[in-house]
């Protein structure tokens, strides 16, 4: 199976931040990953990191300023670019955003960036208000419109003890996004799964126990979304039925929206036919028995009300054991953590599903609200160990695997 990453080579540009440390652990992943990395570092960078540290990482030579290329035996600043795949801005300051939207090049790194003929990806990084400045925020828009990716800023505490967005991703979202961008390339201009109908379950449900309140889970629906997106990709006809979650729309798909498992059910069924069903959502097992139409009052001196839960429809079980319109493969998922595939072998058989993607959630994996996943796929045939990935790498996997099915099953026809 292909890696996005394999022989990729990234120039990746160190800028002045507290983040720049995120950096180090960033080379590690591309190169365990199988791509290279060249590093080119800013004055301001150079502050946070070692030039020591990134060139021991990245098994290369670091460069720094413009200076260092002038001797013709060195390897020129157009070359730097030109010998890249991607380039990748991270941490990408408030002052370098603002240059590449000018285009400046009064330095080796601004010189690289115009100088490109290569996609660009930025991390920002930078105090909340900074980033909230309009001035960035417009610095940003124009860096949108020229074409260049941007990953993150997420929300959370800073450095500067401030709280908002202007973290820098992650180093597993800027692989991810990386990633995502190779795969882009894989299949441009090809629809591999044209004329495949997928049906995907994401996110969690929302169980309602008045209409206020509900019993919900902490499901981020980013597995489920992130395979709509890679199946999408691949030109399949794609019907995403999804929870309640903050995430964006994937592109090219078709969205419906629900809150409640029967309200899930009823979509995948009004769905059908599907020639491939992942049901990757975090459905609630069980529903509040209750039909109150008004919020229930908090009475002074009553006792707290008693809910009492019922049974939800099971999603995949009944995609799995139906008479008609059954999709031809049927695919859940089960987070473990213990037994992790002798639990999930048993769920395959119960379930009736033909694979089952298998998480390892125990504590020591951090994949539970984490950006990595650790994966077994079960099947009739056995298990394949998927190495700890981003989930975006393992959803393109996930498609790459299907789209192996339908093509052998087209073979043998
Ligand atoms: O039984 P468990 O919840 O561990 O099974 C997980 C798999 O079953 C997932 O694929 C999930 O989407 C699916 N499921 C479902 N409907 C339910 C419960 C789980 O589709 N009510």
């Amino acid at each position: 199976m292909s890696d996005h990453l394999q022989n990729r080579r990234i120039l990746l540009i160190v800028g002045g931040g507290i983040a720049a440390y995120k950096c180090l652990e960033l080379i590690r992943r591309l190169r365990e990953r199988g791509a290279s990395v060249r590093v080119v570092l800013t004055a301001a960078g150079a502050e946070f990191v070692t030039k020591l540290s990134l060139g021991t990482l990245s098994g290369d030579k670091v460069y720094t300023d413009l200076f260092d290329l002038t001797d013709t035996a060195a390897i020129g600043h157009i070359e730097l670019s030109r010998d890249a795949d991607l380039l990748v801005v991270a941490p990408a300051t408030a002052d370098l955003m603002a240059k590449m939207a000018a285009g400046l090049a009064g330095d080796l790194v601004t010189t690289l960036l115009l100088a490109t003929d290569k996609k660009v990806l930025i991390a920002p990084a930078m105090n909340v208000r900074m980033w909230t400045h309009r001035a960035t925020q417009r610095n940003l828009e124009q860096l949108m419109a020229d074409g260049i990716h941007i990953v993150g800023p997420n929300e959370g505490e800073m450095a500067c003890n401030e709280f908002g967005y202007g973290r820098m991703a992650e180093p597993a979202e800027i692989l991810a996004a990386i990633e995502a961008h190779f795969s882009e390339l894989e299949f441009e201009g090809e629809q591999p799964l044209k004329g495949v109908h997928a049906l995907i379950t994401s996110g969690p449900t929302h169980e309602p126990i008045d209409p206020v309140r509900y019993l919900a889970n902490r499901s981020s629906g980013k597995q489920g979304h992130a395979i709509a997106t890679a199946l999408a990709r691949m030109g399949a006809d794609v019907t995403l039925v999804s929870g309640p979650t903050n995430l964006p729309d994937p592109a090219g798909v078709t969205l419906k929206r629900v809150e409640t498992a029967r309200e899930m059910l009823v979509a995948c069924e009004a769905a059908l036919p599907a020639d491939v069903a992942i049901c990757a959502a975090a459905v609630a097992d069980w529903r509040v028995d209750v039909d109150a139409t008004q919020k229930i009052k908090k009475e002074p001196g009553a006792s707290a009300p008693s809910l009492t839960l019922v049974e939800n429809p099971d999603i995949l079980a009944t995609l799995s054991k139906l008479k008609t319109k059954r999709p031809t493969l049927v695919i859940g998922f089960a987070a473990e953590t213990e037994k992790v595939i002798e639990h999930a072998v048993a769920k395959r058989l119960r379930k009736g599903c033909d694979w089952i993607v298998a998480n390892d959630v125990s504590p020591e994996t951090g994949v539970m609200g984490g950006e990595l996943n650790t994966v077994h796929l079960i099947t009739a045939e056995g298990q394949e160990d998927w190495p700890l990935l981003p989930k975006q790498a393992v959803a393109e996997r996930l498609a790459r695997r299907i789209l192996a099915y339908f093509d052998s099953k087209k073979a043998k026809a």
